[in-house]
């Protein structure tokens, strides 16, 4: 039975922008995304038959079309015309779920690269962008992970080069956060502050790891509801005290997450928080 392992990587934001709203109702972006090790793994198998068979390690998730996995296997059938025969994929999620860190998007991006192997479809990265750009505004990049400029509606990718390497911690609190409403938001009152995305740039090219986490930045947290605002807040300051160089929230949030330099101090500072916030984790940027 031919079958292929995939990983998908979690993703962080080291800036987000967003620069207005668009004719087509999305927003015009501007991000800096990095993936790291922390990663969901995805088994494709495929048999004679029909049908798409997802299923996963946790309880709560759809399994059908409205699992972006899902939907990422039906637009490449859809774009390709390629027979998928009876595919079944099994999703192993490490990633935390509602958490702006694209596990959703990378699993859907992890489900065209491997079926792209298990297919030998010969569909090189900017096709497969092509096709995931269908699924989600962020598929694109998980297509091609590592670091990279996303703009437009998050589509348009621009790889960068690594950043030197480092230590994140990453830690989620305990509350939901709504992606259209934090953008309703943003769309209510014009957006005071933004990164500055050039010095970001400029600071990756350089690999000054000061100069990046120095830099980190999200608009988001600026329109978070006061509560939440305050514990986001919170956990970024955390981060520092631990020896972080930076600290910010990822995505549409609610994950926080700070960049070390020294391994000593993101251990201890991940045993820290790990007692008091379940999802937390130790990674390193790939
Ligand atoms: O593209 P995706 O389905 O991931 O987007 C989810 C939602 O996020 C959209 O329906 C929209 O409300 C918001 N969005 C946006 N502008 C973007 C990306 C997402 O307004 N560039």
């Amino acid at each position: 039975m031919p079958s292929v392992v995939v990983r998908a990587p979690a993703k962080l934001n080291l800036t987000l922008d967003v620069l207005g709203k668009r004719e087509d109702g999305y927003h015009e972006m501007k991000m800096v995304m990095q993936s790291v090790s922390l990663a969901d793994t995805l088994t494709l198998n495929r048999e004679e038959g029909e049908g798409i068979f997802l299923s996963a390690n946790l309880g709560f998730l759809p399994l059908d079309g409205r699992n972006l996995a899902f939907k990422a296997a039906q637009e490449l059938q859809r774009s390709t015309g390629v027979k998928l025969g009876r595919l079944s994929i099994e999703m192993k999620k490490q990633i935390p779920v509602c958490a702006g860190t694209a596990g959703g998007s990378s699993d859907a991006a992890a489900v065209l690269r491997g079926l792209n192997e298990l297919l030998g479809l010969g569909l090189n990265i900017d096709e497969l962008a092509e096709i995931g750009k269908k699924v989600g505004s962020d598929v694109p990049y998980c297509v091609l992970g590592g670091t990279a400029l996303a703009e437009g509606r998050g589509e348009r990718i621009t790889p960068l080069p690594a950043l030197p390497a480092c230590h994140v911690v990453m830690v989620k609190p305990d509350f939901p956060v709504s992606t259209p409403q934090l953008f309703a938001k943003l769309g209510e009152r014009k957006v005071r502050c933004h990164p500055d995305t050039a010095g970001m740039l400029t600071a990756i090219e350089r690999g000054d790891l000061n100069a990046v986490a120095r830099r980190l930045y999200n608009v988001f947290e600026e329109v978070l509801p006061p509560k939440r605002r305050e514990r986001v807040e919170e956990l970024k300051r955390a981060l520092l005290d631990g020896g972080a160089l930076g600290s910010c929230m990822t995505g549409t949030g609610p994950t926080v997450f700070g960049i070390f330099d020294r391994q000593d101090l993101a251990e201890q500072t991940h045993r820290n928080l790990k007692r008091h916030i379940r999802e937390t984790f130790l990674v390193q940027t790939i």
